[in-house]
């Protein structure tokens, strides 16, 4: 097959965002381009999927994606791009292909837009019973009401990702600090704001492949934060994730398979599969879940175009996932054309959306 690889590398969001801000004085080391692709990773999927006999050509998504894409005539693009800017970024890649009439993998851009979103997320999850904690939405010039907390509570930004806005001192303990917290972080992102029912336990994250009903569930991966500096909080916030960890000197935060009874792990399956059939997600996805006080699961947060670095030393959860399932990094872009190519053609698990 003829492959386009849309991606959106951390240069290509520098160059957007300086083509709208040319004064920003920003530059690619901001935190604002974090979950931008760097060239390793896009240089391995492309290999990777080049390995399986496709004609691949990496396209940066940026606002020429319609014209590449025209220009290239894919059979399937394969899609791990961002997007630009703003709340529905990742929905943009999508939409291009989906204008175009091009078959694509992964979630269609209505599932990605509410994944990025996390409150509307929690939202569609909540009415349909599926345990996230329980949290409240700021947006600017709301009054911020505090009261019947249970505390401490995490303040993170509603439309982020790669840990963007969570850091060691998104926990607050009282009124006083949250309310700072919060008025911080509207300033800041320039988006809602989500405050979230601190969950004290154990924390997994999930990786999927393939789609409703029987998606394939690949070993699950525990955080172990006690690798954190003593005094840190025991959550995966941009320190621990960008600052902290670094490939030279790896913190062994992951476990895989995690060390779990049978019974956790399939109420931990279960739940992935129910939000993933809800949100509607196809092809591939990583969910992270986090225990309540009494154990139970809750969805912290979805991922439908997950983090994929091919360097192992750089603790990427999707391929330590698959490596543990016994899965070489291509065999991850083998398995998601699979499953997007038999949905699209109506197959066994094509039937769904
Ligand atoms: N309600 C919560 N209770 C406890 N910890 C939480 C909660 N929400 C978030 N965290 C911690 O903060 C981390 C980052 O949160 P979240 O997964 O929402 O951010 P993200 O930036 O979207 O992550 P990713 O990089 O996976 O896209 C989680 O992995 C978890 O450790
Ligand atoms: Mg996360």
């Amino acid at each position: 097959m003829k492959i386009a690889l849309a991606y959106s590398s951390k240069r290509g969001l520098l160059k957007e965002y300086l083509r709208r801000f040319p004064d920003s004085g920003k530059d690619s080391s901001d935190e604002c381009f974090a979950e931008g692709d760097s060239p390793a990773t896009i240089n391995a999927v492309k290999q990777a999927i080049a390995g399986l006999g496709h004609e691949v050509r990496a396209i940066e998504a940026d606002i020429g994606l319609e014209r590449k894409l025209l220009r290239f005539k894919p059979d399937l693009v394969y899609n791990i791009a961002e997007g630009l800017f703003g709340d529905f970024r990742e929905s943009y890649a999508p939409i291009v292909c989906e204008k175009l009439s091009l078959p694509y993998t992964g979630s269609g851009p209505l599932a990605l837009g509410i994944c990025l979103h996390k409150a509307r997320c929690k939202e569609i999850l909540t009415a349909n019973g599926i345990a996230n904690p329980s949290f409240r939405v700021f947006r600017t010039g709301d009054a911020i009401d505090l009261s019947g907390l249970k505390w401490p509570v995490i303040i993170k930004p509603a439309a982020e990702g790669s840990s963007k806005g969570i850091f060691d001192r998104s926990v607050a303990e009282d009124e006083t600090s949250a309310g700072k917290l919060i008025a911080e972080t509207l300033a800041q992102y320039n988006q809602p704001v989500i405050l979230e029912e601190f969950l004290p336990g154990a924390e997994f994250t999930v990786a999927m492949i393939g789609n409703t009903p029987s998606p394939e569930i690949l070993p699950i991966v525990e955080l172990d934060f006690s690798q954190l500096p003593g005094s840190a909080r025991k959550i995966y916030s941009y320190e621990a994730k960008w600052v902290w960890d670094t490939p030279s000197a790896p913190l062994r935060i992951f476990h895989c398979p995690a060390a779990i009874s049978d019974v956790r792990r399939t109420a931990i399956e279960e739940l992935a599969k129910r939000a993933f059939r809800t949100l509607e997600l196809r092809d591939w996805c990583r969910m992270d879940i986090r225990l309540a006080a009494d154990g139970t699961p809750n969805i912290i947060e979805i991922n439908p175009i997950p983090g994929i670095l091919p360097d192992p030393k750089e603790n990427s959860c999707f391929p330590k996932a698959a490596r543990a399932a016994g899965y070489a990094y291509p065999d991850i872009f083998a398995k998601v054309i699979q499953a997007a190519t038999c949905r699209l053609s109506g197959g066994a698990h094509g039937a769904a959306f």
